[in-house]
């Protein structure tokens, strides 16, 4: 038994971490043959990501997949604590599992994911909810075969959670959700503790992947036929900071660039490593992506010193201007809370006129949810829900318009699709993203999924544009 503990996930100093190539014991190989399992996914992609390599280590122990947890065998959580509506849904379905359980005695019931390692989550389980066979935590989760089969063998309750970084897993088994994108991890944790956030007690600290191992696994999706990787990380500008001297996101861009791979997106920039040289390398290289996603968070000084985010209004402007003018056709896109402790009206509409000065073409709007034991959960929260919610009502709504009138731009325009399949709301109509990132549904006579096409956009909307295949 492990149980998490804030004090140790917040202190912990760059620890030795071992590279370690996952291998999965023989004996357990096929060990839950013709078992079914329910994995739910929750939070960021690098959830999602993580649930591709669950499924691929899960795949080994036997299991197959549905979509239907009455069906199955295992239901396995892989949770999200980023705010408190995520926590819900999961508590939420744990209502329903556990009814179900009481029904079928041998359900193993698992949890994963970031609500794993936080203590309130953990004590919560293990008073209210012991019907559930076991609870992994983020940085150990290559070790779920022992785990899982611990769970089943001893019929008790495992919490195994470890609050320090563990070693870092290669060749881990995976079994992507596409065929045509891929998500490849380059850096895990985030150091930068902004007052507001949970991640870096959840994910520990910055510990990147070997530049090498990245190069290889982006090489091996290009032979495969994958057209376009997400490089991931809660803050992948950190990359290499500590691990090498001087090789930075900006030379990893570089490298992956020259791997040929048609698409380069990555996720997320903190705007504060920002550099010169990856908005130059950005700029030069036509397979990276002109499309970034840099949160700003508030607009005013005054609450982004509070949320410790280390940047101004002003130096968050500098840097979306020198993007703009450097990256030809580049769109931003970002993330945004209001209703931060103390934020006051005039707070407010300082985001509203950074909104305006930035014309975002895609943003996340939150309220604010206060997540015990980070710093912010100290502060009075003084603003009603009331107000809360009319920001945000506010906010979407500036948001919204502009989205529409970018959008509007590209009528009559021809754009770069990477068409992704069949558009699920329209029959024959096929749905893809644009270089920039803007989803577009667009009819054409031939089947083209897989294939970066030209299409002519033919009408805007808020969140979407259509179109028609160039000749
Ligand atoms: N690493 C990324 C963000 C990851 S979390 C970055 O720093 O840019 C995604 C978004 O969730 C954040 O950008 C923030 O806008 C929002 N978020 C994080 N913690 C939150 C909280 N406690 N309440 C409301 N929104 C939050
Ligand atoms: Fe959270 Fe800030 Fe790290 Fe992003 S950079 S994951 S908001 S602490
Ligand atoms: Fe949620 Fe964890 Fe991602 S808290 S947003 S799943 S890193």
């Amino acid at each position: 038994m492990h149980l998490p503990d804030f004090k140790v996930a917040k202190t912990t100093t760059k620890s030795d971490y071992k590279k370690v190539n996952y291998q999965l014991d023989k004996k357990y190989q096929n060990y839950f043959a013709n078992k079914k399992c329910y994995l739910k996914t929750y939070g960021c992609q690098m959830n999602e990501h993580d649930s591709e390599n669950i499924k691929g280590i899960l795949e080994e122990l036997g299991f197959t997949f549905t979509d239907n947890y009455e069906k199955a065998d295992l239901i396995l959580l892989n949770t999200c604590s980023i705010r408190e509506n995520a926590h819900n849904k999961a508590f939420g379905m744990l209502g329903r599992i556990k009814h179900l359980k009481s029904s079928k005695p041998n359900l193993i019931v698992g949890i994963c994911g970031c609500m794993a390692q936080e203590e309130v989550v953990v004590n919560t389980i293990m008073e209210k909810y012991r019907f559930i066979n076991f609870v992994i935590g983020t940085h150990n989760f290559y070790d779920l075969p022992n785990v899982l089969i611990k769970s089943v063998k001893e019929h008790k309750l495992q919490v195994e959670v470890y609050s320090r970084e563990q070693d870092l897993f290669e060749h881990v088994p995976v079994d992507r959700a596409s065929k045509i994108k891929a998500y490849v991890n380059i850096i895990y944790g985030c150091d930068k503790f902004c007052t507001y956030c949970i991640v870096p007690y959840t994910r520990g600290r910055q510990r990147s992947r070997a530049k090498e191992d990245i190069l290889d696994e982006v090489r091996k999706l290009k032979e495969e036929g994958y057209k376009e990787v997400t490089l991931l990380g809660q803050n992948v500008n950190a990359y290499g900071k500590d691990l090498y001297k001087d090789y930075s996101l900006a030379e990893l861009l570089e490298d992956v660039a020259k791997t040929g791979i048609d698409r380069i997106r990555f996720m997320t920039s903190h705007p504060w490593d920002f550099t010169d040289k990856m908005i130059e390398v950005i700029a030069k290289y036509d397979n990276i992506m002109p499309s970034i996603h840099l949160p700003v968070q508030s607009g005013s000084n005054r609450v982004l010193k509070l949320m410790g985010r280390r940047y101004t209004k002003e130096q968050y402007l500098t840097l979306y201007h020198k993007m703009k003018e450097t990256i030809p056709n580049c769109t931003i896109s970002t993330d945004i809370i209001v209703g931060f402790p103390t934020e006051t009206e005039e707070d407010f509409k300082e985001t509203l006129d950074l909104v305006k000065a930035c014309k975002y073409d895609n943003a996340f709007s939150f309220i604010y949810s206060k997540r015990v034991g980070t710093p912010a959960a100290k502060l009075k929260d003084d603003i009603t829900k009331e107000e809360k919610e009319n920001r945000l009502y506010t906010l979407n709504d500036e948001l919204n318009r502009y989205f529409l009138l970018n959008n509007q731009k590209l009528v009559g325009k021809k754009v770069k699709v990477l068409v992704e399949g069949l558009s699920p709301k329209k029959r024959g109509e096929y749905y893809g993203y644009t270089d920039t990132n803007k989803l577009i549904n667009f009819t054409s006579e031939e089947d083209v999924v897989g294939k970066i096409v030209s299409v002519v956009v033919t009408e805007a909307k808020t969140w979407s544009l259509d179109g028609k295949i160039s000749e």
